[in-house]
């Protein structure tokens, strides 16, 4: 059995657990983009980076059975589970562990590709469009959502440690390899590997604790600050600084909180 290959936001149960409640808060939106780029029943579908397979599930239900999915993806736990959700619902998901930077994806002729929050993770994002864009059919298209301004991400009232910890995340993914905001270079990327965008759209939100939404941002903070302390990039006295900050602005009724944007773009293989 190969080695776990994680990355550094980790890829152990509760983080796999937070993707789950992500995907399922984001659902309404990405359901609304792979509607645009016109995925549909019979359609066949390349999950780029697909994590624990939230996403490719749904993908899967609407395809159906005249569609095909697959799922690529670098962790092992990742794509046991994935694996594990394809065979509990009877999807027939072709899954391939890899890694995106060292490896080719092993088929092609996909209508569409589909990629969120990957991106920002690779050290060579030019490397995996080309991958994706090679994987796909003539006039095949892709949906990528990534952040393009990480630091709209603001409390209301303001607070000094959020806005520490959203830099300390950006510095974390710059470290290793990464671009939060990797969303500004995707249309001259795609353009480079023959993708004329054919829609773009901004996904921020202005939020209050009782949206549901309002979980996302608040689940990541947890399940990052005991990241970053294990990865020895913080102190627990500065994790419970910020903890602190985000437990007064959750009893602050006046609390309010734009999102980390990001945008989404639609993009076709001439
Ligand atoms: C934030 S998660 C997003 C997962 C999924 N796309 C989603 O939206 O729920 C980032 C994913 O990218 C994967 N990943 C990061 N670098 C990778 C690489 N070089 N090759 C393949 N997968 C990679 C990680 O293992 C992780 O599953």
């Amino acid at each position: 059995m190969k080695k776990e290959r994680d990355y550094i936001l980790g890829t152990n149960k509760e983080e796999l657990e937070r993707l789950g409640l992500q995907h399922s808060i984001w659902r309404p939106h990405v359901l609304e983009g792979w509607q645009k780029a016109g995925i549909t029943s019979g359609s066949r579908v390349l999950d780029v980076g697909a994590g624990p397979g939230f996403a490719t599930a749904d993908l899967a239900e609407i395809v159906g059975e005249q569609g095909s999915v697959v799922a690529v993806e670098r962790s092992s736990n990742y794509l046991a589970y994935l694996r594990y959700q394809m065979e509990v619902r009877n999807f027939k998901v072709n899954s391939y562990e890899l890694d995106l930077m060292e490896d080719e994806i092993p088929e092609d002729n996909f209508d569409f590709a589909w990629c969120r929050w990957v991106t920002c993770f690779v050290h060579s994002p030019t490397v995996m469009i080309q991958k994706i864009a090679n994987a796909l059919n003539e006039f095949g298209t892709v949906i990528f959502h990534e952040y393009s301004c990480y630091k709209s991400w603001r409390l209301f009232p303001r607070s000094q440690y959020h806005e520490e910890f959203t830099d300390q995340v950006m510095k974390s993914w710059r470290e290793t390899g990464g671009e939060p905001d990797i969303a500004l270079e995707l249309p001259s990327l795609f353009a480079e590997h023959g993708l004329q965008l054919t829609a773009t759209r901004p996904l921020v939100f202005a939020i209050r604790p009782s949206d549901y939404m309002w979980q996302w941002p608040i689940s990541f903070i947890d399940i990052n600050l005991d990241r970053m302390f294990e990865l020895g990039r913080v102190t627990e006295e500065w994790c419970t600084n910020v903890r602190n900050d985000i437990e007064i602005a959750n009893n602050n009724p006046n609390t309010m909180m734009l999102t980390p944007m990001v945008q989404e773009f639609i993009a076709q293989k001439l």
